[in-house]
């Protein structure tokens, strides 16, 4: 257990390298099973649910050595199908060795997924998608029993929303399966093209990633590739709102600009100035931030639900006021209790948040909610007046490298606590 001790009120400057994405990361480690030989998956961030992923990969019979930022995964040999429950209840990302297990062993057991609580979030769309490919999927007590006895095999999948999970879980079915996939209304998010890269390198034949229909004619077998982790942009958005709510000024190296125009539009809208480069992203805020007006979440290329709460955070001191309109994930307003607590004026309607900015923001003494709040908690406390203790920064660990290191390095006063 572990909590962060943050007095408020000094501005981020300086620069930072963005760590590898997490959600990139965790669908291509679950990739690895199905390839023979060595893959070795580099920029591999350092953070607990890549470590989770790599004994779930460990417990399923491969052979992984993490070492800096290398995660080398051999999963030759005999690989078993049962996610243990504990494993498999720690993070929702954990659903995509359904899609993984189908395609190596034809079967696989698991428990329903846990990870962050953002309302109901189902697994039909996965579910479905699999029968359709010749899965057979029972549910008994909690558990799901997959076995695919005779085989996997290609078919046209439309989509009624366009799932990330449910996408990858698609491809990883369709890559060794007999004849053609297509996936229409596909997710669009990079790390899709990611994961798609990282298969493609180790000889699938996938065409469309990142454009809304994706064509996986079944390979007969993989090797496994050398793949570089692409950055992760809601670590890079994360950020730029944690400079733009301290009045700072900071340099994102490491970066893809183009995954998070998104983002930095909204906080040139809010008033920061952006000098974006190739690689590189500088963001300067230039005093008090401007309400941004009404945002919405929405699939990329839209703002992304994950950077909701940091840039909530940011929002609560603007001159203004802001509605973010929570779109992907009901529920997904578990950081606002919190920022109330430390003075900011945010009232919810259903899916909308109207935040009407205040002139300062008190520290608090607080529980980190989920992963994303957890952040947006600190980013609040950094920007407040006075002290904040935040406790259950397990969350954050969950997703961000040293994320007080991080911070501390760029000036903020921040301290890390394990107990
Ligand atoms: C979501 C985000 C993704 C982010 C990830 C990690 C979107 C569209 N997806 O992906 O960018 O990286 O969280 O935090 O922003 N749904 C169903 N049935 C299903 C699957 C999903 O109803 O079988 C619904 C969900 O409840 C949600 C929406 O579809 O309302 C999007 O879910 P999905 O993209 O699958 O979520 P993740 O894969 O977790």
């Amino acid at each position: 257990m572990g909590r962060y001790i943050v007095n408020g009120g000094r501005r981020l400057f300086g620069t930072a390298r963005v760590q590898g994405s997490k959600n990139a990361a965790l669908p291509i480690l679950a990739a690895s099973v199905l390839c023979g030989g060595e893959s070795v998956i580099d920029n591999c961030p350092d953070i607990s649910d890549a470590a989770n992923t790599v004994d779930i990969l460990r417990t399923l019979g491969a052979r992984v050595e993490v070492s800096g930022g290398s995660v080398t995964v051999d999963a030759e040999g005999d690989i078993g199908s049962a996610v243990p429950p504990r494993l498999m209840e720690a993070m929702r990302s954990s659903v995509i060795f359904l899609g993984a297990l189908a395609a190596r062993t034809g079967e696989a057991d698991v428990v329903c997924p846990g990870g962050c609580e953002l309302g109901p979030r189902p697994i039909d769309m996965h579910i479905d998608a699999l029968k359709r490919m010749g899965c057979e999927i029972t549910e008994e007590r909690g558990h799901l029993r997959l076995s695919a006895r005779h085989g996997l095999s290609g078919c046209e999948i439309e989509l009624p929303y366009p799932s990330v999970g449910a996408s990858e879980n698609i491809i990883l079915a369709a890559v060794e399966a007999k004849g053609e996939t297509v996936i229409k209304n596909a997710a669009r998010e990079p790390e899709i093209c990611d994961l798609a890269d990282y298969l493609k390198a180790a000889g699938a034949d996938i065409e469309g990633a990142g454009s809304g229909t994706v064509y996986i004619r079944g390979v007969s077998s993989l090797k496994g590739p050398r793949h570089r982790i692409m950055p992760d942009r809601i670590a890079a958005a994360t950020l730029l709102c944690a400079a733009a709510a301290t009045g700072g000024e900071i340099m994102l190296k490491d970066v893809r600009p183009d995954d998070i125009r998104s983002v930095t539009g909204l906080l040139e809208r809010a008033g920061c100035v952006t000098d974006i480069k190739e690689n590189s992203v500088r963001l300067a805020s230039c005093g008090r931030l401007r309400g941004a007006g009404l945002v919405e979440t929405a699939p990329y290329p839209g703002f992304p639900t994950d950077a909701q709460a940091v840039l909530m955070a940011a929002l609560c001191t603007a001159e203004g006021e802001s509605v973010i309109r929570e779109t992907v994930f009901c529920g997904r307003f578990r950081h606002v209790d919190a920022l109330r607590r430390m003075g900011a004026d945010i009232e919810i309607s259903g899916d909308r948040a109207t935040v009407r900015g205040v002139g300062r923001l008190c520290g608090a003494r607080m529980r980190c909610p989920d992963l994303r709040a957890g952040a947006a908690l600190c980013i609040a406390a950094l920007a407040a007046d006075g002290q904040s203790i935040i406790e259950d920064t397990y969350h954050i660990d969950r997703g961000y490298e040293s994320f007080a290191g991080e911070l501390a390095a760029l000036g903020a006063d921040i301290k890390e606590e394990r107990t």
